[in-house]
C-alpha cells in the first residue's frame, strides 16, 4: 500500500485547508487527497487556473466526486479516462474528478463513488447556472448503474464516498430530515449501505453535504473541515 490516502469535506471554493497542508508539508508526493464534494473549484471556465493552484499546494494526486455546487455541465463535457480501474474525468496533470458509481483501487484499498445531491434540499436559494447546475442529481440509470455494479463487487468493497448521505446518516441531523417525497437518492444510499453492512471487509462509508464532522454509527461519517487519514479514521491537524 503506497501513500496515505485523505478525505475531506465540502470545500465551496475555499483552499486554506490546502495553503496549510502545504505551509505545513503535511502531504507527500505519493499521497491522495478525496474531496467528497461541493468543492466549489469548478465553477466556470476558470477553473484550470484554480487547479493549478490546488496542484502547487498539494503534491500528491488530489481527487474529488461532484456534489451539488459543482458545474455538471462542464464536468460532463470532459473526456472520460480510465483511473485505478474506474472512469474519471482528468482537469489537470494530478486532479480527477471521480465519476458516480465506480470502483477505484487506490493503492489497494477499493472505494466505491457517487456523487451528486439535489440542491433544494438544503433550502438553498441559489441560481441555477451560477450557484448549482443541471445534472447535480443523479438520474434513474446511473442509480441503476451504479447498483448493479456496486452489488457484483458487494465483497471487495473497502470504502464508499459520497456526497449525499444514506437515509439513516440524514436523519441523524435534524436540519437535513426533510425531503421531498419525489427524491430516493438517501433511500437508495441506504439500501447500498444495509448490503455493504453484510460485507466483512466493508469499513467505513464517509460522505460530504452536510457540513458537519460527525461519526454515525459504526460506519457512517460525514466529513467537512476534517481532513481524515483513510486508513486510521485519524483526523489530521491542519490548521
Ligand atoms: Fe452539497
Amino acid at each position: 500500500m503506497t501513500g496515505r490516502v485523505f478525505i475531506t469535506g465540502d470545500k465551496h471554493g475555499s483552499m486554506r485547508m490546502f495553503f496549510d497542508i502545504a505551509e505545513k508539508g503535511l502531504a507527500a508526493p505519493e499521497d491522495t487527497v478525496i474531496i467528497a464534494g461541493d468543492t466549489g473549484y469548478i465553477r466556470d471556465h476558470e477553473y484550470p487556473l484554480k487547479l493549478l493552484t490546488l496542484q502547487r499546494l498539494f503534491p500528491g494526486t488530489v481527487c474529488f466526486i461532484d456534489g451539488n455546487h459543482d458545474n455538471h455541465v462542464i464536468l460532463n463535457s470532459l473526456p472520460v479516462c480510465e483511473w485505478n480501474g474506474g472512469r474519471a474525468h482528468r482537469l489537470a496533470d494530478r486532479v480527477y474528478h471521480l465519476m458516480r458509481g465506480e470502483i477505484f483501487d487506490i493503492g489497494g484499498r477499493n472505494v466505491f463513488t457517487m456523487g451528486g445531491a439535489r440542491t433544494v434540499e438544503n433550502n438553498y436559494e441559489g441560481e441555477e447556472g451560477v450557484d448549482f447546475w443541471p445534472g447535480e442529481e443523479p438520474t434513474a440509470e446511473e442509480l441503476r448503474m451504479a447498483e448493479e455494479k456496486l452489488l457484483s463487487n458487494i465483497g471487495r468493497i473497502d470504502y464508499v464516498i459520497s456526497h449525499e448521505a444514506p437515509l439513516e446518516a440524514r436523519n441523524s441531523i435534524p436540519r437535513f430530515k426533510k425531503l421531498d417525497g419525489d427524491y430516493v437518492l438517501p433511500a437508495v444510499l441506504q439500501s447500498w449501505y444495509d448490503r455493504l453492512s453484510e460485507s466483512p471487509d466493508f469499513k467505513k462509508w464517509y460522505f460530504g453535504h452536510m457540513h458537519t464532522d460527525q461519526e454515525i454509527g459504526q460506519k457512517l461519517r460525514c466529513v467537512y473541515n476534517n481532513l481524515v487519514d483513510l486508513d486510521s479514521g485519524l483526523a489530521i491537524r491542519w490548521h
